[in-house]
């Protein structure tokens, strides 16, 4: 078991990619810390229990920073530790740059640019004090090559990957790394949820010849969250099917 006894926690882990995610670790001896805005949560973490993990569900919305505080106070009293965070909470609200609403802005930037800056920083100092964690957090290929229409995602996708090699450089001396993940299309609810004609379009890009599915992802992020990767900080590590150009 590569996670065998870790506790992470994992954002937006009711659908797609975390849920993927918080199945895996568990599979790998994580105890299971679950964060999502929807009540389906506790539903994952119910299952979860029921397959012979340990795992935790906290209805939490990362934007909102006072909830952050006082979930992570709770996780950290329930399990004794944070090894491993995922910042894997996104959404999506497209429009092209003229139309694009502040609201549709702020809503975005709220939840996947300040949602992570809230969990990093509430996580940190229990990482700090065990000398030891690994900061795993969702940008995406768009953040390399542009999207028509994302201006908002776009901008949050690209701030990880910079804030990533920040907390690399503040963190190491610390035991804590931190890396990022840049998934291209992936098959979940964010993607089922583009125009069938985009998506029949995005397909002609990708070189391998398929959309990927979350496990794509959780095997990236399990990687980066495991020992095997204790020499690796400050990377943004693309898993698109060779999308990104
Ligand atoms: N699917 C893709 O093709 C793709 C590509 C690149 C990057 N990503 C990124 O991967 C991550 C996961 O994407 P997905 O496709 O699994 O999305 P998804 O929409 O299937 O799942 C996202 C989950 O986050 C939860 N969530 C939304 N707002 C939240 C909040 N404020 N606080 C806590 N939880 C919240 C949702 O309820 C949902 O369960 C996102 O950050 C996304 O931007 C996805």
């Amino acid at each position: 078991m590569r996670l065998k006894d870790k506790v992470a926690l994992i954002t937006g882990g009711a659908n797609g990619i975390g849920l993927a995610t918080a199945q895996r670790f568990a599979k790998e001896g994580a105890k299971i810390i679950l964060w999502d805005v929807t009540d389906k949560g506790q539903q994952v973490v119910n299952d979860l229990i029921s397959d012979g993990a340990k795992a935790l569900f906290q209805k939490v919305s990362v934007a909102d920073q006072d909830a952050v505080i006082k979930a992570v106070a709770v996780a950290k009293n329930h399990f004794g530790r944070i090894d491993i965070l995922i910042n894997n909470a996104g959404i999506t609200k497209d429009r092209t740059l003229l139309k694009m609403s502040k609201q549709e802005w702020d809503d975005v930037i709220s939840v996947n640019l300040t949602g992570v800056f809230n969990c990093t920083q509430a996580v940190v100092p229990i990482m700090k004090e065990q000398n030891y964690g690994r900061i795993v957090s969702a940008s995406s290929n768009v953040a390399i090559r542009g999207n028509y229409g994302q201006t908002n995602y776009v901008a949050t996708k690209s701030a990880i990957i910079g804030m990533t090699k920040v907390w690399a450089l503040e963190l190491g001396r610390f035991g804590i790394t931190a890396n990022c993940i840049a998934p291209g299309f992936i098959q979940t609810a964010m993607t089922d949820a583009m125009p069938e004609e985009v998506r029949k379009q995005s397909l002609a890009h990708i070189p391998v010849g398929k959309w990927g599915v979350p496990d794509d992802i959780a095997n990236g992020y399990l990687y980066l969250a495991s020992d095997e990767a204790s020499f690796v900080s400050g990377i943004c590590l693309t898993i698109d099917g060779g999308a990104a150009r």
